[in-house]
């Protein structure tokens, strides 16, 4: 078994590379991924010893949570995942809709229970915050069910700095979930020092650009899902991104490893950062994703990445 790695003061351990579960179930980035590939990228996921899997409600929306429990009920081996799943979406009302109340998160929370087919949460996250609840009284609901052993560690994601450190006020956060790649590195300054500062962990995602960062897209691919609409993927800007992510080439053959394993391996040399979780479409990918642990990059690598991304 790879090195474990705790997830902020938690107490819980993971394998560094984990697994993203966004596309398990059809999600909105993400809608034609058949339900038994998803099913099998969960169960690769589990036997090859990758045993962080991230979830939420709105992936699916429900379906993820479902599919996620499924496998991991069926496999018998509940205790070795840290599943993390996410909530704050109301439901009848749309995508960008969100409620941080202690009794909707309580809601929320038991629902998820039931889809996840399990009677505790490793993490539970905050998927987006709300207008108007205090986020120090939300992240006390939390508290609240983890007092109850209904969930096991706390998370919150797409907070801004400030919403994050209203959030910790009383030192209950063990994870940030937050976007960061190589093509966006603003949570850097927004984030890393107060995480590392206050004991938490930063958790990226869309750690590959959503696959522009695994190095095999050429200026003819081709998107048939949301990503063909996000302007990253588009003309001049689709293009620039390659040649950006190009750069990486060269380091990457000499070390005898793909693009991708050089991306999600610098991202664990950075202090704020103790695991990933890279989402996939195909099981051969979960396997892949898992070489990045034999990749060692040298202090003059890491800092050549940081200079050619700067
Ligand atoms: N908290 C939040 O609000 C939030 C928001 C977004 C995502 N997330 C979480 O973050 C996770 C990761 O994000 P993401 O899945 O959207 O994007 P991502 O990890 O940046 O990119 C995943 C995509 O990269 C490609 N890929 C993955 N492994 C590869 C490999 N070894 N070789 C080549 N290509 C590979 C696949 O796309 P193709 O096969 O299509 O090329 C895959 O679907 C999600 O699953 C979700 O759990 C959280």
């Amino acid at each position: 078994m790879s090195k474990q790695v705790e997830l902020g003061n938690s107490g819980l351990f993971v394998n560094p590379v984990g697994l993203g579960t966004n596309a398990v179930g059809g999600h909105n980035l993400y809608p034609n991924l058949d339900e038994q590939t998803g099913k099998d990228l969960v169960l690769t996921a589990i036997d090859q010893g990758m045993n962080f899997l991230d979830t939420a409600f709105i992936y699916g929306p429900e379906r993820s949570e479902e599919l996620v429990g499924e496998v991991v009920k069926a496999s018998g081996r509940r205790q070795e995942v840290v599943i993390a799943t996410k909530g704050a979406h109301k439901p009848e009302v749309g995508r960008r809709a969100y409620d941080n109340s202690p009794s909707f998160l309580r809601s929320q929370v038991e629902a998820s229970l039931k889809r996840l087919q399990t009677d505790y949460i490793d993490l539970y996250y905050i998927h987006y915050p709300d207008e108007h609840t205090p986020k120090d009284e939300a992240v006390g609901a939390l508290k609240e069910l983890k007092d109850e052993g209904k969930i096991r560690a706390i998370g919150v994601s797409n907070f801004s700095p400030d919403q994050l450190k209203e959030a910790n006020k009383d030192g209950y956060v063990d994870v940030f979930q937050g976007e960061y790649n190589l093509l966006n590195r603003s949570a850097e300054q927004d984030f890393f020092l107060y995480a590392t500062e206050h004991g938490i962990s930063f958790v990226p995602y869309f750690p590959l650009a959503a696959g522009l960062l695994a190095g095999k897209y050429t200026p003819d691919t081709t998107f048939d899902d949301l990503r063909k609409d996000k302007p990253d993927f588009q003309g001049a800007a689709f293009r620039e991104n390659l040649k950006k992510v190009e750069r990486l080439r060269p380091i990457a053959e000499a070390k005898g490893a793909e693009v991708a394993h050089v991306v999600l391996a610098w991202y664990l040399t950075r202090n704020a950062i103790d695991a990933i979780i890279p989402g996939a479409k195909k099981p051969s990918q979960v396997a892949d994703n898992l070489k990045t642990l034999d990749v060692r990059l040298t202090e003059e690598e890491i800092n050549e990445i940081d200079r050619l991304f700067s």
